[in-house]
């Protein structure tokens, strides 16, 4: 590994799943492809492009088959597809996803919420799903601990359920594995600690951080987690994203300002800022409202504005 190989920062992209999942307004299936299109031009190795959930649940995603189906297909991009049980998984895999990504929540009552469920009918599930996944070769894995760094109902969540769901995933088959602050709970102390144990059991390479800026604590927590060894990490274009039924739910962190902390700290994340910046920005347009991306209103510390009249005077 190069030096330039362990200092990357990996931002796999999530506005076309969980950035798009809570909007009331719905975007177009056209415009939805233009999006995940747009995100491969920029550079992204790993888009988390749609999931196959219930469309009761979820109906802004109800048409994930068409999105895959017509999207371009970046050559060297994972397109990963979320998946809530069996039948998600098997929608998936038909529908060609690259990569299935499980979900299961640290917090019972969470789980319940979001996946009607306990977690132990999801595991049920999951042992299925890697069966069938499996047989299609060449499939990846990924599976997530939700609420994993505190939940919106049960409140603090104990680190030792979080390592022991992680080890369960690898023991069953699952490469990757996610931690995800569901509602933006986590604080920078915490996710180093959590982010050290989970590494005695996960490899670096197949660990994701998902953090949500709810409490402003979400670069604080990249670099904590980045700090602490962790390399791969999910963020949404302009900041959008949230889970419906995760009460006080915001935003993902925003993807472009996490690629413009790198640049500037002079970690390499193989992202076009300038490219991003200018798809995140017609976002409003897409979504209806204001997004709470800070970069995109703000322009790069490179693009300088021209000096006033009046300042040459003095
Ligand atoms: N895709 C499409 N339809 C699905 C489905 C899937 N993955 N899973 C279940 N369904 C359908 C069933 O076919 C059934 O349809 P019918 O009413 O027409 O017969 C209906 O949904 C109910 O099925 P059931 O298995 O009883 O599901 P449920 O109502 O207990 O809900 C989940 C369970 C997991 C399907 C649902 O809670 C869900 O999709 N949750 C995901 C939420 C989410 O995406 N959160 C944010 C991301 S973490
Ligand atoms: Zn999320």
């Amino acid at each position: 590994m190069t030096r330039d190989d362990s200092e990357q920062l990996i931002v796999q992209e999530v506005a076309p799943r969980d950035g798009l999942q809570i909007e009331a307004k719905w975007v177009e299936t056209q415009d939805k492809i233009a999006l995940i299109d747009g995100l491969s031009a920029c550079g992204f190795t790993r888009i988390e492009a749609g999931s196959f959930v219930s469309p009761k649940a979820i109906p802004a995603l109800r048409d994930g088959e068409a999105v895959f189906q017509g999207i371009a297909r970046a050559p060297g991009v994972i397109y990963v597809a979320l998946v809530p049980n069996v039948k998600g998984a098997q929608r998936a895999l038909a529908a060609c996803a690259d990569e299935l990504n499980l979900v299961m929540s640290a917090s019972e009552t969470h789980n319940r919420a979001n996946m009607r469920m306990s977690c132990e009918s999801s595991l049920a599930g999951f042992a299925e799903i890697i069966r069938i996944t499996n047989e299609s070769r060449g499939v990846k894995l990924n599976a997530t601990v939700a609420t994993a760094f505190g939940c919106p109902f049960e409140g603090r969540i104990d680190e030792e359920r979080v390592v022991s769901i992680a080890r369960t995933y690898r023991e069953m088959g699952v490469e990757g594995v996610t931690l995800a602050d569901t509602t933006g709970m986590a604080n920078p102390r915490q996710v180093e600690r959590l982010v050290s144990r989970v590494l005695e059991h996960v490899p670096a390479a197949s660990l994701t951080l998902h953090f949500h800026d709810t409490r402003g604590l979400g670069l604080a927590n990249v670099l904590a987690a980045y700090g602490a060894g962790a390399r791969r990490f999910d963020a949404a274009l302009g900041g959008l994203g949230g889970c419906p039924f995760a009460p006080g739910a915001s935003g993902n962190i925003c993807t472009e300002d996490v690629v413009n902390m790198c640049d500037e700290m002079g970690i390499p994340t193989g992202i076009d800022l300038q490219r991003l910046i200018a798809l995140s920005r017609t976002l409003p347009a897409l979504v209806g409202h204001e997004v709470p991306g800070q970069v995109a209103k703000a322009g790069r510390n490179c693009d300088l504005h021209p000096v006033p009249d009046y300042v040459r005077t003095i």
